[in-house]
C-alpha cells in the first residue's frame, strides 16, 4: 500500500539544515497541499530563487509555488508575532499567499514567557547548555506536555485567553522570580500584543486533521515538511542535545491528525558532509582547517541564529540509524557542490571504542567513540552545472555509490547548487550494491 500513496514526506537525516527548504520548494511544484507537522520558528529553511532568497521559520516551503495550500499542523509550536513577521515579509517580496495558509486549532502558542524561560534556563545551565535557538521552542512543548498550554483555538477567543494567559503568567512569573532572579513579565501588554495577533490570524485557524483527511478524499497530492532532523529527535536523537519534537517521519501522525499509513514514501535529506549547531555529540567534527573550508564554501550559518554552524565529514553511522528508524525510502543527497575543491574526502562508516566496533547507535556519547573512516579521491572539478549523474565527474559518482552503499538506501536525487534548478534528479535512482565500509 505504501508504494501507491501519493503524499511523500521530507525530512532531515541529520542534525538540520541539510537544505529541506531547497527539496520542498522544488518538490513542492507536484503536490497540492505542503504541510508542517512539528518544531517551530527555531527552523530556517532557505528558498533562493534568482536574486531572492526567503528564510522560513513557520511556513512551509511550499510557499513561493504558486497556488499551493501550505497548512500549520498542530504538533507546530507556533510564535504568532513571527509568523505574522514571516507573512509581512512575504507580502514585502510580492508573495501574497496570506490566504493560502492554514493553522491548527490544537497547535500551541509560543508566547514571551516562553523565550524568556529558553533563555534563563540556557543562561544557568552552564557546560551543560544545549545551545538552543532560544525561540522558546522548549518551554512551550513543556507546557503542552504538562498539559498547561495555550493553543491557536484558546488565542482566538479572547475570554478563554484573557483567563489562561492570567493563570499561567502568575505560575511562569513565580518561576521566573524564584529560580533565576528575573523581573516579572506584565500581563496587560502581552495580552494586548497577542489579542492583536490573533485578530489577524483567526481567519487562518481550522480543524487541519479533518482539512487533510477532505484533501485526501478529493485526490489531492500533499507533501509533508519536516523540520530540524532525524539526530534532533527528542526520544531518538542525541538526547538531552535534542529539540522538544519528533523531528522523522514518525512525528507527521500525531502532529497533523492525518494517518502516516496514507504516506506513499519518506525522503531523507542528507547533505555530503554533516554540520550542527548548538551543543552535543558530533563524532566527525573537523576543528581544524578543513572545517572552516566547509564552513566558507557551504555558508554554514544558520538561518535563524546567523550562529557558525559546526562541520565534519558525513557520519554513515548516524544516517544509517535515521533512515531505520524514520523509515526513510531514499535519500537526497545536498551540497554535493561543497566538496568539489577538496583532494581527498574522508567518510566516518562507524564508530568504535577501544579498538572494538560499536554496533548500535548509543543512548549516549560518553566516553566519546571514535570514527572509523574511509578516505576517498576528490574530484576537484566544479559540480554545480550537472544536471544529470553523466556530467558528473568519475570520483563524484563513486562518492555518491559509496553512500548508497554505506546507508543500504538508494539515492534519488542529488543537490549542486543553492538554485531551484541545480539538481540531478536520477529517473533511475542510485541503488546500494552489497553493503561496504566496516
Ligand atoms: P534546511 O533548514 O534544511 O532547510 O536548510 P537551511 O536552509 O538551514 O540550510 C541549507 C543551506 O544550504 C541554505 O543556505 C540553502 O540555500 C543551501 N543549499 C541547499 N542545497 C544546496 C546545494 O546543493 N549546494 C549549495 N551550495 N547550497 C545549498
Ligand atoms: P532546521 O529546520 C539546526 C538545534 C539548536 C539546538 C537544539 C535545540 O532549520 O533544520 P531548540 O531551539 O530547538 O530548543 O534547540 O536544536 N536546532 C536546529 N539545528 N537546524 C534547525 O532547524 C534547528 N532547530 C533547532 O541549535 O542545538
Ligand atoms: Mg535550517
Amino acid at each position: 500500500m505504501r508504494e501507491s500513496g501519493r503524499h511523500l514526506c521530507v525530512v532531515g537525516v541529520q542534525w538540520g539544515d541539510e537544505g529541506k527548504g531547497k527539496i520542498v520548494d522544488v518538490l513542492a511544484a507536484d503536490f497540492d497541499v505542503v504541510v508542517r507537522y512539528q518544531g517551530g520558528a527555531n527552523a530556517g529553511h532557505t528558498v533562493k530563487i534568482g536574486a531572492k532568497q526567503y528564510v522560513f521559520h513557520l511556513i512551509p516551503s511550499g510557499i513561493v509555488q504558486d497556488g499551493k495550500h501550505c497548512v500549520i499542523g498542530n504538533g507546530v509550536v507556533i510564535d504568532p508575532e513571527a509568523l505574522i513577521a514571516e507573512l509581512d515579509d512575504l507580502k514585502r517580496g510580492g508573495l501574497h499567499r496570506e490566504e493560502s495558509i492554514s493553522i491548527s486549532d490544537r497547535a500551541h502558542v509560543v508566547l514571551p514567557y516562553h523565550r524568556v524561560l529558553d533563555a534563563v534556563r540556557e543562561k544557568s545551565s552552564g557546560s551543560g547548555r544545549i545551545g538552543t535557538t532560544l525561540r522558546g521552542i522548549g518551554p512551550c512543548y513543556t507546557d503542552k506536555a504538562s498539559r498547561c498550554g495555550i493553543r491557536m483555538a484558546d488565542l482566538i477567543d479572547r475570554e478563554r485567553f484573557a483567563r489562561l494567559l492570567r493563570a499561567n503568567l502568575e505560575v511562569k512569573n513565580r518561576e521566573l522570580a524564584a529560580l533565576y532572579g528575573e523581573k516579572p513579565l506584565e500581563y496587560e501588554p502581552i495580552l494586548r500584543d497577542y489579542s492583536a495577533f490573533a485578530e489577524r490570524l483567526r481567519p487562518r485557524v481550522r480543524d487541519i486533521s479533518k482539512l487533510l483527511i477532505d484533501e485526501e478524499a478529493r485526490g489531492a497530492r500533499i507533501l509533508f515538511e519536516g523540520a530540524q532532523g532525524s539526530l534532533l529527535d527528542v526520544d531518538l536523537g542525541t538526547y538531552p542535545f535534542v529539540t522538544s519534537s519528533n523531528t522523522s517521519f514518525l512525528g507527521l501522525g500525531a502532529g497533523t491528525g492525518f494517518s502516516p499509513r496514507k504516506i506513499g514514501r519518506v525522503l531523507g535529506i542528507t547533505k555530503a558532509y554533516s554540520t550542527r549547531v548548538g551543543e552535543g555529540p558530533f563524532v566527525t567534527e573537523l576543528l581544524e582547517e578543513t572545517g572552516e573550508y566547509l564552513r566558507r564554501t557551504g555558508g554554514e550559518y544558520g538561518a535563524t541564529t546567523g550562529r557558525p554552524r559546526r562541520c565534519g565529514w558525513l557520519d554513515l553511522a548516524a544516517v544509517r540509524y535515521a533512515i531505520a528508524f524514520g523509515d526513510v525510502d531514499a535519500l537526497v543527497i545536498t551540497k554535493l557542490d561543497v566538496l568539489d575543491g577538496l583532494s581527498e574526502i574522508r567518510v566516518s562508516v562507524g564508530y568504535q571504542q577501544g579498538g572494538k566496533a560499536v554496533e548500535a547507535f548509543p543512548p549516549h556519547f560518553q566516553p566519546p567513540p571514535e570514527p572509523v573512516y574511509r578516505t576517498l579521491p576528490g574530484w576537484k572539478q566544479p559540480t554545480s552545472g550537472c544536471r544529470k549523474l553523466s556530467d558528473l565527474p568519475m570520483e563524484t559518482v563513486d562518492y555518491l555509490q559509496f553512500i548508497a552503499d554505506g546507508c543500504g538506501c538508494p539515492i534519488a536525487m542529488v543537490s549542486v547548487g543553492q538554485e531551484r534548478d541545480a539538481m540531478i534528479r536520477l529517473d533511475r535512482p542510485i541503488a546500494p550494491r552489497e553493503r561496504s565500509g566496516k
